[in-house]
């Protein structure tokens, strides 16, 4: 099987609020809002393949057929805790979505995953589903939510984040090679601890104000 694409959503409004991000200097509250403004800006662009179906419907001058959304409900899989700050901007976009969160943290030392929640909706072979963490950087993390979502019988999965490292996007499509990527941006690299350079700092961190 050949690799799913990378997509990256060059857009000026992703790119100017990206950098935004990235200062030092952009407070919590202002991180949060950003983050939730580029979510939907993503999501716009992640979901534009969407099948529609036309359904008859009545204006109030006369009937016709008219496209709607196709098939069951769109599916978010939040990786905790980040990518919540993103499923609030989606769900803006995208109120009737279900959602479905995997929880998972870096261990520091080995950059391993450890799961400590797992929800996620029914019917996911029927579903399609966009999992989103804003980070993606060794990928152990991604790969790790993306397999459980498949066990759990999801078939169509894109992956969404905001920043990516190249060394992550090439593990996750050797992982994943099925799974389509859609990113604001990829990075240079990543550093010894497994950050992301230049990279904006730790996005839960940024996100909800601890360290
Ligand atoms: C961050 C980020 C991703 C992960 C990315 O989460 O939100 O989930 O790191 O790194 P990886 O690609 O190398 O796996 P973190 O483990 O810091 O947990 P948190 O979201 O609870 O802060
Ligand atoms: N997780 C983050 O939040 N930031 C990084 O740069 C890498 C992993």
């Amino acid at each position: 099987m050949g690799k799913a694409t990378v997509t990256v959503i060059d857009h000026p409004l992703v790119q100017h609020k990206l950098t935004l991000m990235r200062k030092k200097n952009t407070s919590t509250t202002r991180f949060r809002d950003l983050l939730s403004e580029i979510s939907l800006l993503l999501t716009y662009e992640v979901t534009k393949d969407l099948a529609l179906s036309d359904v008859e419907i009545e204006t109030p001058l006369e009937t016709m057929h008219a496209p709607l959304l196709e098939g069951k409900k769109l599916v978010f899989v939040s990786i905790l805790r980040a990518g919540n700050g993103f499923v609030d901007g989606m769900l803006d976009l995208v109120p009737s979505a279900r959602v479905g969160h995997v929880g998972l943290y870096r261990d520091p030392e080995t950059l391993q995953p450890i799961e400590y929640y797992l929800k996620l909706p029914d019917h996911l072979e029927k579903r399609q589903a966009i999992v989103v963490d804003p980070m993606l950087a060794t990928a152990n993390s991604a790969i790790a939510a993306v397999q459980r979502v498949k066990q759990a019988g999801a078939r169509q999965i894109k992956f969404m984040c905001l920043l990516a490292a190249p060394e992550g996007v090439e593990a996750f499509q050797d992982a994943h090679p099925d799974v389509p990527v859609f990113t604001a941006a990829i990075d240079r690299c990543l550093n010894d601890h497994g950050y992301i350079l230049p990279g904006l700092g730790d996005a839960g961190d940024r996100i909800y104000g601890t360290k």
